[in-house]
Formats: structure tokens, sequence, C-alpha cells
């Protein structure tokens, strides 16, 4: 089915669908329920916008970010796939070429009490083919309720074991990274990745006031962020870590596509599996998702 097809099949009084796509040739949909609004690019199944009905945007999206084919979004959602951080041979692209590639929705299906669940997918190609030599098919599940599940199902489609590391790279809007505090990575060891060193977290509410980059080490991390005026829930299943990072002043004005103060207003959750732990079987799926909503 076409893009168009789908979205005219889908179409109901509860679900409004819009496109919104970008001049520079970037396919852009948004999706209105009664419960909240969605908004996702299919270069990268890139989600850009998340609003619960009655709230502020939960996600960050950088007022300098480039919406360029071939070019990563600062902000949002990006998927690092199907590695997570730099590559080994450093030709290649940071955070794998998820982000740069060019999904296909797939499916759009309501479901019970206004929500709806959207599917995108990205297939092995000749051109993916040189970067990581492995048949594999990688859906994206956009499940939209008063809450956003994203969820990445990776298949191994060839004939040997498929090595995966990967995020799901959310950029928290938040008031003021002075201001909040994260809870939920009291007593797990973090590898800080600006030292190099493993430390501990003694803390059972995290401030920030530099420059941090740390991979925790847990399963299904059940976190909150607690903002001046709300609590933002997240909820982890198949990651082995939780990256949380925020550039403050040098990087963020290192950073073409970010602002001078943009670190005063994100905070990246990522849900992720780091190391190389994770071998996929010929014909086998890994599902790794990342909830965000705001405390009921
Ligand atoms: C985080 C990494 O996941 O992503 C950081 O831990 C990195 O080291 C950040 O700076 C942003 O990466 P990029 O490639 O989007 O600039």
């Amino acid at each position: 089915m076409t893009l168009e097809q789908i979205i005219s099949k889908s179409r109901s009084d509860a679900l409004k669908i819009h496109r919104l796509d970008n001049p520079s040739g970037l396919k852009v949909l948004k999706f209105e329920t009664p419960k909240a609004s969605l908004v996702f690019h299919l270069q990268g199944a890139h989600v850009t916008s998340f609003i619960p009905r009655g709230a502020s945007d939960l996600l960050w999206l950088s007022p300098m970010a480039d919406f360029i084919p071939g070019k990563a979004i600062r902000g949002g959602i990006p998927v690092c796939w199907p590695w997570f951080g730099k590559h080994s041979n450093t030709d290649l692209p940071q955070h794998g070429f998820a982000r740069n590639s060019l999904f296909q929705l797939l499916d759009v299906q309501a479901t019970a009490g206004d929500g709806v669940i959207i599917t995108l997918e990205l297939n092995s190609s000749d051109e993916t083919q040189v970067m990581f030599p492995y048949a594999f098919n990688l859906k994206v599940e956009l499940t939209l309720s008063t809450s956003l599940t994203i969820k990445l199902i990776t298949t191994n489609l060839s004939d040997r074991p498929l090595p995966l590391s990967q995020a799901i790279h959310s950029y928290l809007n938040i008031s003021n990274i002075h201001q909040i505090k994260l809870n939920g990575l009291a007593e797990y060891s973090f590898m800080d990745q600006l030292s190099g060193k493993t430390h501990k977290e003694t803390r059972n509410s995290i401030t920030f006031a530099e420059e941090t980059d740390r991979i925790y080490h847990l399963n299904n991390a059940q976190l909150l962020v607690d903002d001046s005026t709300r609590r933002i829930v997240i909820e982890q299943q198949g990651d082995n870590s939780t990256v949380v990072w925020n550039p403050w002043i040098d990087k963020s004005q290192r950073m073409s596509d970010f602002a001078d103060d943009g670190y005063l207003e994100m905070l990246c959750i990522e849900a992720a599996n780091t190391g190389n732990n994770l071998l996929l079987q010929p014909g086998d799926s890994y599902e790794l998702s990342q909830t965000i909503g705001l405390e009921k």
C-alpha cells in the first residue's frame, strides 16, 4: 500500500492524520487523537513531537535542527541502530545508519480507547550491506495513547549471528536543567564516558551541574524526571543500559545544530543495549522499548 492509501484507510473521527512535509523533501506525518498528538519523520522513523492533550511537548527539538535528507535531526527521538556510539571503523557514522535512513510506513492500527499503533520498517539493502553485512528487518512501532511507547524490533534474516547495540535516544523537554531531578538509578554502576571510569551511583535523586555522559548498567529501568511543574515517567524493556546525556555549555557551543544555551532545556534519557554481548541468532528477533508519559 502507498503512504496515501495507508493514511486514508486509517483516518477516522478519532484519528486525524496530516502531512507536514518539509521543503527539503523530508516526509513528515502528524497524528492527532483525543488523547495526544505525535509528529514523526519517515527518515529515521524519527519522532520530533509528542504532546499529551493539555500538556506541552514532552520532547525537545533543537530550534537549530537541520531537516535535510541524510542528516540526523537534533532532538526528538533518534533511533541509534545497529550500533550505539562510535563504530570501530571511524568512517562509519556514530550511532549507526538507521537515523539517516528512509523508513517505510507499514501499518496504522487503531486500538481500544482512542489509541493508535504506527509501524514503520527498514530492510537491509545493498547500501546497508556495505556498512553492516547482515540481512535484517527493523520495525519501529509507535504506540500513541496518553503515553508514547517506542519499540524497536530487530529480526536477523542472515544465516549467521547478528551483533547488535542500539538506543532509543529521547531528548526530553525540561524547564531548566538546574532544577530537575532524575530518580531511579541509585545503587547502579555507570560508565562515565567523559573519564572512561566506572562508578556506583549513590544519589537517589540525580541533579545536574556539569556535562554528563553516562551509561548506567541496569535492565528494565523505571525512571522519573521530577521537573518543577510536572513529572515525566519513563519505563523501559529489553534494555541493558540507560544513557544519560547533557552536553552542557562547551559542547553545546561546538555543535552547529544546537543553540549555545540549548543544554538548559533538554536532557537525554536513552533506553539502550550497549556493549557487545547482544548477538541475534539467525531468524531470531529482539525487542527494546521505552515508554514516556506524564505521571498520573
Ligand atoms: C549520546 C552519547 O548517546 O549521544 C554522547 O552518549 C553523544 O557521547 C550524544 O555526544 C549525541 O550524539 P550525536 O551523534 O547525536 O551528536
